[in-house]
């Protein structure tokens, strides 16, 4: 059910926040640790340093209070928290823990998409609003570097850590999400995996080729379902996995790269964390105007994909539960 039927009662962003950890990992910093040079990193995918450490649940506080803060909302009216990871610190409860420690009183639950993760929380956030939640604190965060294998430069090179969160308000009428499609193809599960206690494995050429058709597709359902093209977008907030990646995608959708937010060449991939931080940074340097049309897009483990087109602006708030 992707176009929203006119009734359905919609939510607005009201406050987003990011958080990374202090230690920065520099591509000349993996070159004492690994047969690696920058050059090469920078030239296959635009990585020149990432943030690592921390927990996710540390980085979802930091970043959680964060977004509270800038949206001004009380914390006895968030009704559901909802945390997508697929590093959790512990097998269950991240999201209730989260919850506690920023003072919330609401469902805390953790979702694991891999890095769709935060748009697949961004639909469910809305279906909870739909059906009379008020307030939604929605976060996505990874530690992806607990489960790298630092010896194995293959995979070590691309990832990192962080955090990005968003405050979703109830309105009356229809909100900012126009459109959406979340998607799975477990097929291909095996090109990119990680056991239970295990390290990442992929298969590089072979996810790189079937990611950016994926979020392509995904890309492409959304925009057909809110009537719009790739010309009709402001700005496109993908999953942060590669700048090869983004340009590919961004090139098959008919969108300039100038419409891209691009962080990873700071961040590195950080999995459910990269498009809230990516979206975060472009909010931050006032690209989004009130009534701009936003893309985000994602692909990850699963594989899974998913996008959402957002008209940005407010709304009247909701009254209480409906
Ligand atoms: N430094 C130097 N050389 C390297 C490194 C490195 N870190 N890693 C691999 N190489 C070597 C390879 O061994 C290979 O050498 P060979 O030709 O002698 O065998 C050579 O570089 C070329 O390797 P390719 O695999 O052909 O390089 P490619 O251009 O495909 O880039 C990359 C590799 C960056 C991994 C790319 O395939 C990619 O980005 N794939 C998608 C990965 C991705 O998005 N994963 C994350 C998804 S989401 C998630 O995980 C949560």
């Amino acid at each position: 059910m992707p176009a929203l039927p006119s009734t359905v009662r919609g939510a607005v962003i009201t406050g987003w926040g990011t958080a990374l950890p202090p230690k920065v990992l520099t591509n000349h910093d993996l070159e004492q640790m690994m047969d690696t040079s920058d050059e090469w990193i920078v030239e296959r995918s635009g990585i020149r340093e990432r943030h690592v450490g921390g927990t996710t649940i540390g980085l979802s506080i930091e970043a959680g209070r964060a977004a509270l803060d800038m949206s001004g909302v009380e914390l006895a009216d968030i009704d559901g928290l909802i945390l997508a990871t697929t590093t959790p610190d512990t097998q269950w409860g991240n999201a209730a823990t989260v919850q506690n420690e920023l003072g919330l009183r609401c469902g805390a639950f953790d979702l694991n998409a891999a890095c769709s993760g935060f748009v697949y929380g961004l639909v469910a956030a809305h279906g909870l609003i739909a059906m009379g939640s008020r307030k939604i604190l929605l976060i996505g965060t990874d530690s992806l570097s607990r489960i790298t294998d630092w010896e194995d430069r293959n995979t070590a090179v691309l990832f990192g850590d962080g955090s990005g969160a968003v405050v979703l308000e109830a309105v009356e009428g229809p909100g900012q999400l126009l459109a959406w499609d979340l998607d799975a193809d477990g097929s291909l599960g095996r090109l990119l995996w990680a056991d239970v206690g295990g390290y990442i494995n992929m298969e590089g050429k072979e996810v790189f080729r079937r990611a950016v058709r994926i979020m392509v597709d995904s890309a492409a359902k959304s925009l057909e379902h809110a009537g719009l093209t790739g010309d009709d977008i402001s700005l496109v907030v993908p999953h942060q996995a590669n700048i090869r990646i983004i340009q590919a995608a961004c090139e098959r959708l008919g969108m300039p790269m100038e419409k891209a937010s691009v962080v990873l060449d700071r961040t590195g991939n950080t999995s459910a964390a990269s498009i809230p931080l990516a979206l975060g940074d472009a909010l931050d340097q006032g690209r989004v105007k009130e009534g701009d049309l936003v893309l985000l897009v994602g692909f990850g483990g699963g594989m899974t994909a998913a996008s959402a087109v957002l008209r940005w602006g407010g709304g009247a708030p909701a009254g209480g539960p409906a």
